[in-house]
């Protein structure tokens, strides 16, 4: 029975050696101390030793008992101390390591040539004016001398709310606006969402344009001119070459078309300017006196020029972008290039 405890302590003393943490050394308390463990299993045996011998390997019992216990304590110690020095390493942070970055939005082609335009004609003394995007027929046309049933209404593709109301079709009703407010000299730029009914890869139902409206005493078509190549080379470079070209709009006479020499060609002709060497930027023109009627200002004592652009366009000509739609689609990787 001695041999026996004598190997039992062995036993059990090199297995708290080996074993790893805190679980196999309380997976050994139970299989050599615990109620079922071998100990247990051994004492059933002091009944049958002769009564001398009893108190003896009692006593042999107890410190063989003693002597595992307090070896899994210490075991246990340093096995909890380790496990709080593995923990403290994993969970140690590097503060040396690069940081995550936020994920950061861009402005949208569109805001950043608003802002560019707006930047150009504000340092030219212009102010940023504003209106409503459902809009009276009588701001929208009429006021803008497009008659009832006058055909020119037929080139904007409007969307009508009911028969007074409609979506803008431009931002020309803002200078009706403008002017209705404030006595000349006028000198606006107003950017703003428009609506046509027209969808494809160079038109949109929702588009942006920015009008700009002058009026004061004297001003003339050179001024118009003046100012609108000032803007061009402002947005698209010193050398960009501009022309006008005769056109027609109900609220402007004279009016004309104001083109720039290619941007990706630059004027000897390609796929974007249908080789014509020229772009379209804008729509322009000195205001039609019918239009000063509608708003009580008198035409024989000031004269003034209006023009609108659409920023698509323009947006599309100074980045590059082929189609449209991907201006309207959002989608992060083309909007992150900007
Ligand atoms: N409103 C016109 C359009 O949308 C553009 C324009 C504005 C033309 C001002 C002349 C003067 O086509």
């Amino acid at each position: 029975m001695r041999e026996q405890l004598e190997q039992l302590k062995r036993d059990a003393l090199q297995a708290i050696g080996e074993a790893t943490g805190e679980d196999g050394l309380q997976d050994i308390r139970v299989k050599f101390l615990g109620r079922k463990g071998q100990l247990t299993a051994l004492m059933k045996g002091l009944g049958g030793l002769a009564p001398d011998e009893r108190p003896v390997v009692g006593q042999l019992v107890n410190s063989v008992r003693d002597e595992i216990e307090t070896s899994l304590e210490a075991a246990l110690l340093s096995a909890r101390e380790q496990a709080t020095i593995e923990r403290l390493k994993s969970e140690r942070i590097d503060v040396t390591l690069p940081g995550r970055r936020d994920i950061c939005g861009t402005k949208h082609p569109i805001t950043l040539v608003t802002e560019e335009v707006c930047d150009i004609f504000a340092s030219l003394g212009f102010s940023v004016a504003e209106g409503p995007e459902i809009e009276h027929d009588w701001y929208n046309f009429e006021a803008l001398n497009f008659p009832p049933e006058h055909p020119a209404r037929d080139m904007q593709d409007t969307f009508f709310v009911d028969n007074n109301l409609l979506l803008r079709t431009h931002t020309s009703p803002v200078q009706i606006r403008t002017m209705l407010k404030q006595r000349p000299p006028v000198r606006i730029i107003a950017p703003g969402t428009v609506y046509r009914c027209d969808s494809d890869a160079t038109h949109s139902p929702m588009f942006h344009q920015i009008e700009g409206l002058m009026v004061d005493k004297g001003v003339t078509f050179g001024d118009l001119k003046g100012i609108l190549t000032i803007f061009t080379n402002q947005l698209f470079g010193q050398k960009t070459g501009v022309r006008l070209r005769p056109s027609f709009f109900p609220f402007t006479e004279p009016s004309a078309e104001v083109d720039i020499a290619c941007v990706i060609c630059n004027g000897k002709g390609c796929r974007v300017c249908k080789n014509s060497g020229w772009l379209e930027i804008l729509g322009a023109g000195m205001v039609d006196p019918e239009v000063y009627r509608h708003v009580n200002y008198d035409a024989e004592d000031i004269s003034g020029f209006a023009f609108g652009m659409g920023i698509e366009r323009i947006a599309m000509l100074k980045y590059g972008i082929g189609d449209m739609r991907l201006l309207f689609e959002n989608d992060v990787r083309f909007l992150r290039q900007f």
